[in-house]
């Protein structure tokens, strides 16, 4: 795979990058303007800031635009007054990028971008963004250009926070009818999503926005278990794997799915992904990621008693009750009636209950609590056994064994894959 980094520099910022990738095997094309801007320094950052505030297109020196041998091209521009160098808005301009891995590397004095990174994201469908803070001075900015070499850094930076914004954006043609002025027309329609998955504050937030303006919005604080998911989850290599999704993919009528993903971590600056929401756009290991936070969600459940129809909907024991058990051996099995008098034993619990001849003691899921007079029992007391005890509840405590055991060995797994 053929690798292509082309770049303008004019204060050496930018040589410095060449440097780096052409040690890491890539060819490097450096584009010259043919008029720099001004040596001195107040009319150099005058005129280049004005100039890059209009978008300015420098003209180029003999610039080659052939990148046909070329399956991964990075392109590197300094910042200027917030945007990209006009030897670059040229680069843009005049070269063909369809079907090519493209990323950028800008570098500022301030080691951010927010203009700029708005702007490639406008104008890239899938692309990743690497902002450094002059590595002239700030050598150790390089370390983060092992995302985009996919480099494994010892030093794992362990992910701060993760934000996943989703956008579906469509039409339903014709579907408007309740008025006679709209009658047919057809309705616009924009969701909203937004996840953030914050492990310093070991919070998830998920925000979803539905029809008319209505918004939900959940905030689960999860003491530990946000840690523990994401504590060897190297910051600088998660999400950095996309493929190029292939050029003749057709995308689905009347509705655009995209994403943008931030990435941040303490001492390397916020990573943005951005692409369409689909298996072949996003990154290599975000189903892994997405799944262990869902699973987080499902752990606890957002509805809690005030919903619970067993506590409000619930008939009180009377001393005169009897405990019925309706439990199960396996899922979908057959159901079996278990009398006891131990009133904690709950729906979901696993018990200890005596099957067959022998009474052998065999462990069963209970399905089914009911307090029942003598005269309404769904089974005869003669016939019917008790259970022996209960073993363990279903109650959703998050420990670190049940995590390990519902996500295996997936946490560490997904983290180190990256590398
Ligand atoms: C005309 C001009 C405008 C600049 N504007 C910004 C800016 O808006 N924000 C920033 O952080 N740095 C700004 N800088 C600093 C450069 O982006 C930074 O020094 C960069 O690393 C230069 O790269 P180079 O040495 O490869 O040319 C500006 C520099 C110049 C010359």
């Amino acid at each position: 795979m053929k690798k292509l980094f082309i770049y303008y520099s004019n204060t050496g910022n930018g040589d410095i990058v060449a440097d780096y990738f052409k040690q890491n095997g890539y060819d490097i094309r450096r584009v010259t303007p043919k008029h720099d801007l001004p040596k001195a320094f107040f009319f150099k950052v005058f005129w280049g800031g004005f100039l890059a505030t209009v978008n300015k297109k420098s003209k180029l020196a003999g610039y080659d635009n052939d990148i046909t041998d070329y399956d991964e091209i990075v392109i590197g521009s300094p910042i200027w007054n917030g945007k990209l160098s006009c030897p670059i808005n040229t680069v843009l301009a005049q070269t063909d990028f369809t079907g090519k891995k493209v990323s950028f590397v800008l570098y500022s004095g301030s080691g951010t971008a927010p203009k700029t990174l708005k702007r490639i994201f406008k104008e890239f469908d899938s692309v990743g963004i690497t902002v450094l803070k002059e590595p002239k001075k700030h050598t150790g900015e390089l370390k983060k250009l092992a995302v985009l070499l996919n480099h494994k850094n010892e030093n794992l930076i362990p992910v701060d926070k993760v934000t996943i914004k989703y956008n579906n954006e469509g039409v339903i043609k014709g579907a408007l009818k309740n008025r006679a002025e709209i009658k047919g027309k057809n309705l616009r329609y924009n969701i909203n999503e937004t996840l953030i998955v914050n492990r310093v504050d070991e919070t998830i937030e998920y925000y979803r926005n539905v029809f008319s303006g209505n918004q939900i919005s959940v905030k689960y604080h999860l003491d530990s278990y946000i840690q523990f998911l994401l504590e060897d989850v190297n910051a600088e290599m998660l999400f950095t794997k996309t493929k190029k999704a292939p050029a003749d993919i057709i995308p689905p009528e009347g509705e655009k799915h995209t994403y943008e993903i931030i990435v941040e971590a303490n001492g390397i600056s916020p990573r943005h992904i951005k692409g369409t929401y689909s298996m072949e756009s996003l990154p290599e290991d975000y189903a892994d990621f997405i799944c262990l936070i869902g699973k987080a969600f499902n752990q606890y459940s957002t509805w809690g008693y005030i919903f619970d129809p067993s506590i409000y909907a619930k008939p009180s024991r009377r001393k005169s009750d009897i405990i019925y058990l309706t439990v199960q051996f396996s899922n979908y099995g057959k159901t079996y009636n278990y009398i006891t008098d131990d009133d904690s034993i709950e729906e979901y619990d696993s018990v200890l209950v005596p099957v067959g001849k022998e009474n052998r003691e065999t462990e069963a899921t209970v399905v089914e609590k009911r307090y029942c007079k003598k005269e309404d029992v769904p089974y005869p007391l003669s016939k019917v056994k008790k259970v022996v005890r209960k073993i363990s509840t279903s109650a959703n405590e998050i420990t670190p064994e049940l995590i390990k055991s519902l996500v295996g060995k997936k946490i560490k797994s997904f983290a180190h894959r990256n590398g």
